[in-house]
């Protein structure tokens, strides 16, 4: 066949790689029994698990759930959304959420991105992402998930006041999320003096943060408010 007459196979970039991961039984058996209950369908249309005044949290990239278990504790009366694509973690936070008792968290199984374009606008009011994948190889930088069109999405469902907090231990990525929120006008930094933030009260030690200190590498803390004119 020639070349003109090939389909053409539209692969959009992705943020991940979906990896095999072994699930333990504990997970395979929790995501049968518990996805019917705490995941949200991946197309929409969006209805809130809550009562409407309820603020919203999202976490993009949750791994296996220590954070957004954690701060889902602490935080009772949020409403609390975490996005994850590889099974063992989504399987990991649910156990966590049946061991804890949690009842104020859903979970979005799936690449946030085409999720994020079914929401009505103005929901989270606070978006937080810890250490995602950080594509090293420049040949692989486009795939990084926070760039300046990941953003535009995300400022649509956010209130106005929101804050975003991002966490990473590659410094060239820290310094391009700095760069993607500081030449956007509806970015406040809440760091002081800055540019990066101390680490947030709410950001306990996950997988990726110990394993980044194991490679000696450092943490990079960004605090942003969404301030749309
Ligand atoms: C390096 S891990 C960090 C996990 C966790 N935040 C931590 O600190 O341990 C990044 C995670 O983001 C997830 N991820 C990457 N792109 C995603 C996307 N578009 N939607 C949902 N999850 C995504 C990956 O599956 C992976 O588990």
């Amino acid at each position: 066949m020639e070349d003109t007459l090939k389909p053409s196979i539209h692969r959009p970039i992705r943020s991940f790689v979906l990896r095999q991961g072994r699930l333990t039984q504990a997970q395979k058996r929790a995501l049968e029994v518990h996805s019917p209950v705490f995941e949200l369908p991946p197309s929409g249309p969006w209805q809130s698990p809550w009562p409407e005044d309820r603020p919203l949290f999202l976490e993009i990239g949750f791994g296996n759930g220590e954070h957004l278990a954690a701060f889902a504790a602490a935080h009772p009366d949020w409403g609390c959304i975490g996005a994850e694509v590889h099974a063992p973690g989504v399987g990991a936070l649910l156990l966590r959420l049946q061991a804890q008792a949690l009842d104020n968290v859903r979970v979005v199984h799936g690449d946030v991105t085409p999720w994020l374009q079914t929401l009505p606008g103005k929901l989270f009011s606070l978006v937080v992402i810890q250490f995602p994948d950080p594509w090293p190889k420049k040949k692989h930088r486009k795939r990084r998930l926070f760039q300046e069109s990941f953003l535009t999405q995300l400022e649509r469902v956010l209130v106005p006041g929101a804050e975003l907090q991002l966490a990473t231990d590659w410094e060239d990525y820290a310094w391009q999320m700095l760069e993607v929120l500081q030449k956007n006008p509806h970015w406040v930094n809440l760091a002081t003096p800055g540019p990066f933030a101390a680490k947030p009260p709410n950001r306990i030690p996950t997988r990726f943060e110990r394993r980044g200190q194991a490679l000696g590498h450092g943490v990079y803390d960004l605090r942003f408010a969404y301030t749309p004119q």
